[in-house]
């Protein structure tokens, strides 16, 4: 089995007392020196204490968003040159709640992701397809014209494949309900395939939606899931510690 990159989404949850709890499990299983790479993406308020909390392990700290610009009157938002110097090296964009709930566009998450690769982060560009989308046959395209839309490419002022994707079925997200491993397998495949050509290099996938302890080892065995972007199985200690010796 290749290596597995596993991002825990805390999306708007968490606390002191999460993290005071969560944090001792990650050490440990991070001394053990595992086969995975483990990313904690908590509200920015909590990145500091996070930051102090991972000191010296190999778990990784990410945001869950970033502005495209690196300063300005841009109130309530934050730069990439923030975050990296608030110790993330890695920046969720274009989450599908993003979409919904502010708007963002692909231009926008393109944007965003020239400006995280500048300052040093590694964006991780969420894409996914809606349920209609799905019945309608057409996923597979849709989902691979949105990540080519949303991708910075070597034409864009900064070459970099130092990307990942995270394909996130919009009606996987927060349901319990998956994609079966042949519609997984196919999606990323053809996203591995499309992004070698806008990128040059393929890009790692991740899978997204609903991934638990209990589902986690077979989505991830297959060969085209380079690991998985967790949310509400990430907020529970035994669960994320389960999807990581997954
Ligand atoms: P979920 O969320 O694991 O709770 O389905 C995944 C995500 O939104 O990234």
């Amino acid at each position: 089995m290749t290596h597995k990159t596993i991002i825990a989404n805390w999306k708007m949850h968490g606390s002191a007392t999460l993290i005071n709890e969560i944090t001792p499990a990650l050490l440990a299983w991070s001394a053990a020196d595992p086969y995975a790479t483990a990313i904690i993406c908590p509200p920015f308020p909590y990145l500091n204490a996070l930051k102090q909390a991972l000191f010296d392990s190999d778990v990784k700290l990410g945001a869950q968003d970033c502005h495209a610009k690196s300063s300005g009157a841009y109130t309530g938002d934050v730069s990439a040159e923030m975050l990296v110097e608030n110790g993330c090296t890695h920046v969720i964009l274009g989450h599908s709640e993003r979409r919904a709930q502010h708007g963002e566009t692909n231009e926008q998450v393109h944007a965003k992701a020239t400006a995280a690769l500048a300052a040093g982060l590694t964006p991780v560009i969420c894409i996914g397809e809606s349920l209609a989308q799905r019945s309608s046959g057409n996923a597979v395209e849709i989902v691979v014209e949105q990540a080519k839309q949303s991708t910075p490419n070597p034409q864009s002022p900064i070459p970099n494949p130092h990307l990942l994707l995270a394909y996130e079925p919009i009606w996987a997200i927060g349901t319990g309900k998956v994609p079966s491993l042949e519609e997984i397998a196919e999606m990323h495949q053809a996203l591995k395939a499309a992004m070698k050509e806008h990128l040059g290099t393929p890009p790692a996938v991740l899978y997204g939606g609903s991934v638990k302890a209990a589902n986690a080892a077979p989505i991830l065995a297959l060969e085209s899931v380079d690991g998985a972007l967790v949310g509400g199985a990430s907020l529970d200690k035994n669960e994320f510690l389960g999807i990581l010796n997954a």
